[in-house]
């Protein structure tokens, strides 16, 4: 395989960054990760779009343009046999000459490394067949601003390790007694017939494939509200979904280890799961 580090690609081993880049002694950087089916890129636009934005609102300087990134994230999936993939993309604030928190002065061209990584068989691929996952409720230990694409995962992977620990695949989380997001995916629910999923904001990511799944449900007069979501809801939910690029849509069957309506995946995540499949292909 090869990998993309600062303008060459290289095998993974050649790969080497200082110790004294921001992006290791701060995690000062920001990421994407971008699926590619049959080596075309998915919904690339907007992942673009959510770069820009994070490298904007964490004032690291983007040192490509969009037809350069696009350029680079083809290079890699051909390099790399094409197929089902998904893209890593990582741009850090770059390496310094000392440790100190204010922003290097003048500044020092940003990291940028890419890698390619598998994508498993999504569970919305055979509706029918899906079995589900499970998943467990956390209090939202993370910061203030989780629209940001941050690679400062450690409250996330703590959390991840928690419900895995568990037995569950996923952490679905709570502020303040609502739901936000779960530890690397979007949250959805499904009742009285309304799919409904956190509206956009602070608390989380705006994930690529929530707008798709909300914009989906639009096109086929499925009900979608946007709104926040009280635990008490998720407990008493018919369905719950989690969503992310390299997951699509999950239905999650247990929550902390009660049935999640009849405790299989439910007919309104078999029919979106449907229109997502028809819309990648
Ligand atoms: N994570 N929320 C969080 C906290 C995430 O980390 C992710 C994705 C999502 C879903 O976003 P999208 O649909 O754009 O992938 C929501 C990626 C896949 C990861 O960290 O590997």
């Amino acid at each position: 395989s090869q990998v993309y580090l600062n303008g060459a690609f290289m095998a993974p081993q050649d790969a080497h960054i200082s110790p004294l880049d921001r992006g290791f002694l701060f995690a000062d950087g920001i990421y994407e990760v971008i699926p590619a089916y049959n080596g075309v890129l998915f919904r690339f636009e907007e992942h673009l779009v959510r770069l820009e934005r994070s490298l904007a609102e964490t004032a690291i300087a983007n040192p490509h343009s969009r037809d350069q990134w696009r350029q680079l994230c083809e290079q890699l999936i051909q390099r790399n046999g094409g197929g089902n993939l998904s893209i890593y993309l990582q741009v850090t604030r770059g390496a310094t000459e000392k440790r100190d928190h204010a922003f290097p002065n003048p500044p020092v061209p940003p990291t940028v490394f890419m890698m390619t990584g598998n994508i498993a068989v999504p569970a919305a691929d055979s509706p029918d067949t899906a079995t589900g996952s499970k998943a467990i409720t956390l209090d939202d230990i993370r910061w203030a601003r989780c629209d940001i694409k941050s690679v400062s995962l450690l409250p996330n992977s703590l959390l991840r390790q928690q419900a895995v620990a568990a037995g569950a695949s996923e952490a679905i989380l709570l502020r303040d007694g609502f739901v936000t997001e779960g530890s690397a995916s979007n949250v959805f629910i499904v009742a009285e017939s309304t799919v409904i999923t956190p509206p956009k904001s602070h608390a989380i990511l705006g994930g690529i494939t929530r707008d798709l799944v909300v914009e989906l449900c639009h096109r086929h007069h499925i009900p979608v509200e946007e709104r926040e979501i009280t635990e008490s809801q998720l407990r008493q939910a018919d369905e719950i979904w989690v969503t992310s690029s390299t997951r699509e849509i999950v239905p999650i069957i247990q929550l902390n280890n009660s049935a999640v309506g009849i405790g299989t995946p439910g007919p309104v995540w078999k029919t979106v799961a449907r229109h997502y499949v028809s819309f990648k292909r």
